[in-house]
């Protein structure tokens, strides 16, 4: 057997396999469409199974929010500002609705995820060049949406648990004297927030906290995204809401909130808002900030607003499906699953597992027959950046790049979508052909 198989032992006793069990016997009581019973230890002949389900297929549209939509369409009012007297658009009360929901007092909508940590950084008038935190383990929009804004990214170094790491981030902290940090829960992976925000307040960093995978997670019961200054969520398609492509911003500071609605094309137009500070408040804020047209439409909102009022109940169903996989691929000797918190409330939409002492050629082959068989599995730490993945020393356009231990923490990591649309019996289906092809893999 090639592959050296580590028994994992967390140090830290707040992060156990345990968090979210509450959680997830309540989901599994809670009625789900498919078999709530934990799986077994099903070693049935697997040698010959396939799985046909889309792992990039979301649930349709609800016809509430279709038909929300089909009356935008009616209307022909379909920009956000072409309302009819005494009217709130459809985007208008989303950032209301949303707002409410976050327990924040402002919210704005834009037309992505990556727009919103664009217009939080400009809102929070970056300098050109100025050095900006983020992890090094995110997605290509993170430090984008930096540049985008004329930042500098300063990668910090994630964990072999996908966190960021709070040491590594003290010293940047301080060697790089940097005043912002974009902290991107990526795939869902909430740190010791506590800490986290103890560590940036004393040094007077601006927490903006990319929240695209954390939409209805929570940290020691505070709703994900209200740990920072402002948060910002995407309700592109294979996020926990879907527009197609959306993003939305939150936070309680007005004087954010009034620059970014500007900066986000408001046009002399901010009194048509309803999660905002009041026009007066605006002052000169709408002569000193371009417009950097970004704004969402109508119909987009039209499809999230019924969408928000399934999320806690789709959470539910997410965690259903992660817990599920998550128990088939603890019995895998080869598997390492990454341990959750208990003070954290995570929104399964997504799984990642580690094959430790695997090769890369190793990994590859896991992906490759795995794919073979129906099982689509992304790896972030593959030398060439591919589809949604990709590592930090593949944006060359960041001087510093290089984040050897994040490089090590990818190198045999694997990431699984988990759809609501795949039932609990797809989710056994997928976990046996994991375990068959990482165990002959394993040899
Ligand atoms: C972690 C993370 N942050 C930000 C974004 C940007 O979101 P959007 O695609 O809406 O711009 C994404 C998109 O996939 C993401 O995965």
């Amino acid at each position: 057997m090639e592959a050296k198989v580590r028994v994992r032992s967390s140090g830290n006793s707040e992060f156990n396999r345990d968090g979210g069990r509450q959680a997830f016997r309540r989901a599994s009581h809670a009625g789900s469409t498919g078999n709530a019973e934990p799986p077994d230890n099903d070693h049935r002949e697997t040698a010959s199974l396939t799985f046909s389900g889309s792992f990039t297929q979301q649930e349709a549209i609800p016809d509430e929010a279709i038909d929300a939509a089909v009356e935008v369409m009616r209307s022909g009012r379909l920009h956000r500002y072409n309302v009819v007297a005494n009217e709130l658009s459809e985007t208008a009360l989303l950032e209301k609705e949303f707002a409410a929901m976050a327990g924040r007092r402002f919210c704005l909508a834009v037309c992505t995820g990556g727009y919103a940590i664009t217009c939080a950084l400009r809102a929070l008038d970056l300098l050109p060049g100025e050095t900006v935190l983020t992890n090094a383990f995110t997605l290509a929009p993170v430090p984008g949406a930096i540049v985008a804004a004329g930042g500098l990214p300063a990668l910090v170094e994630s964990d072999e648990d996908l966190r960021i790491d709070l040491d590594d981030l003290q010293g940047k902290m301080e060697r790089a004297s940097a005043r912002i940090l974009v902290l991107s829960h990526m795939r869902g992976h909430i740190c010791d927030m506590d800490r986290l925000m103890e560590l940036c307040d004393r040094s007077g960093v601006t927490v903006v906290e990319d929240c695209a995978h954390t939409m209805g997670a929570a940290w020691s019961d505070t709703w994900s995204g209200n740990h920072g200054s402002v948060a910002c969520y995407s309700t592109q398609t294979y996020k926990h809401v879907n527009s197609g492509e959306g993003g939305l911003l939150t936070t309680d500071d007005a004087d954010l909130m009034a620059k970014a609605i500007v900066l986000s094309g408001s046009y002399m137009l901010f009194g048509r808002h309803a999660a905002a500070p009041a026009a007066a408040e605006f002052g000169a804020i709408p002569y000193g900030y371009p417009n950097c047209s970004g704004r969402m439409d109508n119909l987009r909102a039209a499809i999230l607003r019924p969408q928000l009022r399934r999320l806690e109940r789709n959470c539910a169903e997410w965690l259903l499906r992660y817990r599920t996989v998550e128990q088939g691929l603890e019995l895998i000797d080869a598997v390492q699953t990454i341990p959750r918190s208990q003070r954290e409330a995570f929104v399964g939409s997504s799984i990642q597992f580690r094959l430790p002492g695997f090769s890369s050629a190793m990994v590859s082959r896991v992906v490759r027959d795995a794919s073979a068989r129906g099982v689509e599995l992304k790896w972030f730490g593959s030398e060439q950046a591919e589809g949604y993945t990709s590592r930090s020393d593949h944006w060359r356009y960041i001087p510093e790049r290089d984040c050897p231990k994040t490089k090590d923490a990818l190198s045999c990591l694997l990431d699984m979508r988990l759809p609501l649309t795949f039932s609990i019996a797809d989710c056994r289906t997928i976990v046996a052909i994991v375990r068959d092809v990482v165990n002959r893999t394993a040899g």
